[in-house]
């Protein structure tokens, strides 16, 4: 993280540069507040990340000024708490910059920044929003909560950069006047922390939830195991993390979440609309696991603990028998802890697991998620054994991955596997972006922030076979053998990150680099702003003052 307040004077020239010619709207400075430093331009309806679906600019512009009430209308019973907490973190996220006490109330006679759930509005779908921007006010409307929450990033983007800082920064707060409507390209839009290689705590996850929220990440893939460490409380398996969970890569105290810390984590994590899916991942990359319990080896014998970074070393026994009441208890524990639909189980890299063994151990390994209610995920590698129907296989393979693999996911999808897309050469958020890049890998090569966002996960895997609406969507894994810090996470994570979001969410008709880099380079300060710790790519045209 960046200090903050560093960046404040580059917003009115950055709006400038991005508004030219388009129309520019000025808000009288409130009365009795602080004078404005120039004269302001609301930033254009359409220039935020993700793009937007459809946007009709005009009209008056809004101001947000002391007078303003957070309305919410609640509508349907179930909804009602959801949208008021809707309500309220809009106004935690407005209240510090401006200094105005924004109230949140019900009292439909109110105005300013309304958010209402409209139960005709079933075109907008689970996720979608409109925003509507005008004199009197704002006006947002989801059918679903998630789409009010989703409007709010969105309405939160379109304000001045300084809103995001945390103590009182001079207004006006204008958003230009017009129409947005936006539903999402993909239902799927995932990131994926490896808390394994190097504990994360709970407070550093929750602080990359937040920044994946900003950009409408709407799931949060944790992988909790693998040789370096077990991450997750399991009562019947109690070694699992108190002694698997004892290190990391490079040695020290490593970590894992008591159960409490993990539903809190769930439950912060569904407040921005994220629905966690936590992956143990199986019959590889089980060293913590192995290390902690010797009868879970096929000699009976318990390797030490592991703090260095190989891959494939590591297997579960599948001939054994207490190998499956190992997997069904870790199961059934974990499925309790997830409110959300899915559960990976990892199956890549098995490379000590004979292919006979690591199809039968896939096999039972399904059947326990089944067993327990969750939908299984699995890497693509679970396409080498059988996907039980419903199954989704995330594949990670890269341009040098073989027609074999890829025709062997491709028949997968046409049995009714669904795929989520996280090809390593373009959205593993670890991979350096070029040979100067301290932190991370390469051996899937650099990865600029160009290469990461351009390609089309509707036709990435067409040649091989693989149809359009195999594709549940994308998702970004950030895996942590050389990260620990959030400045690291960042720091590679940003700008990559945004680039997989806007694939994820905005239309495919939107897709455009040089657009795209224009609206990724009025994130800079923005991100400056959050103390976000970012790449400055050269690629993109970030302002300057
Ligand atoms: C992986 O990168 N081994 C899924």
């Amino acid at each position: 993280m960046r200090e903050r307040g560093t960046l404040p004077r580059l917003f009115g020239s950055l709006l400038l540069v991005v508004a030219a010619g388009i129309s520019s709207v000025a808000a009288a400075p409130e009365r009795g507040g602080p004078a404005p430093a120039r004269t302001p331009v609301a930033t254009p309806l359409g220039q935020v990340v993700p793009a937007p679906a459809r946007v009709k600019p005009g009209g008056s512009p809004y101001a947000i000024t002391a007078r303003t009430r957070i309305l919410v209308d609640e509508g349907p019973r179930r909804d009602a708490r959801e949208v008021r907490r809707i309500g309220s973190y809009l106004a935690g996220l407005l209240r510090p910059a401006t200094g105005y006490a924004l109230p949140v109330t019900d009292d439909r006679g109110a105005a300013g920044i309304r958010l209402r759930l409209g139960a005709g509005d079933r075109s907008l779908g689970e996720e979608g929003y409109r925003l509507e921007s005008g004199r009197g006010g704002i006006t947002l409307t989801a059918h679903k909560p998630a789409g009010l929450f989703h409007g709010v990033q969105t309405l939160r983007q379109l304000l001045p950069v300084s809103v995001e800082k945390d103590s009182r920064q001079r207004g006006p707060w204008t958003i230009a006047g017009g129409t947005i409507t936006d539903t999402p390209r993909y239902a799927y839009r995932g990131a994926m922390l490896d808390v394994s290689r190097h504990f994360l705590t709970p407070d550093q996850v929750k602080l990359y939830i937040d920044q994946l929220a900003l950009y409408k990440i709407n799931k949060l893939h944790l992988h909790l195991s693998d040789d370096q460490g077990w991450r997750i409380a399991i009562d019947s398996w109690p070694r699992l993390a108190g002694y698997g969970g004892s290190t990391q890569v490079g040695g020290g105290p490593g970590g894992y979440y008591t159960k409490a810390q993990y539903r809190d984590l769930v439950s912060y994590a569904a407040s921005r609309q994220l629905e966690v899916i936590p992956e143990i991942d199986m019959p590889g990359h089980t060293n913590a696991a192995l290390a902690s319990y010797a009868e879970l080896n096929c000699d009976g014998v318990a390797p030490p603990l592991y703090t260095g970074t190989s891959v494939g070393f590591s297997s579960l026994c599948a001939p054994k028998e207490i190998t499956y009441d190992f997997v069904d208890d870790v199961v059934r524990e974990l499925a309790a802890l997830t409110p959300g639909k899915y559960l990976h189980i990892g199956g890549d890299e098995a490379h000590s697991t004979s292919h006979a063994d690591y199809v039968a151990f896939m096999d039972r390994a399904q059947a326990a998620v089944q067993k327990y209610g969750k939908t299984v995920v699995g890497w693509h590698q679970l396409t080498g054994a059988t996907p039980v129907p419903g199954a989704v296989a995330q594949y990670w393979g890269y341009d040098a991955t073989g027609a074999a693999e890829r025709a062997q996911v491709a028949a997968a999808t046409r049995k009714g596997t669904r795929l989520i897309l996280s090809p390593a050469d373009r959205v593993y958020l670890d991979m350096k972006y070029d040979k100067n890049t301290v932190l991370g890998q390469s051996w899937a090569g650099y990865t600029e922030v160009d290469r990461s966002y351009d390609w089309n996960p509707a036709t990435y895997l067409a040649a091989a076979g693989v149809p359009e609406d195999a594709v549940l969507g994308v998702e970004a894994p950030l895996w942590t053998e050389t990260l620990a810090t959030n400045d690291q996470l960042e720091v590679m994570a940003f700008p990559r990150l945004p680039g997989v979001a806007e694939l994820g969410w905005s239309p495919a008709a939107t897709h455009d680099w040089d657009t795209y880099k224009t609206r990724l380079a009025a994130q800079g300060p923005r991100m400056a702003a959050l103390g976000i710790d970012y790449y400055r790519s050269p690629l993109v045209p970030w302002p300057t003052e």
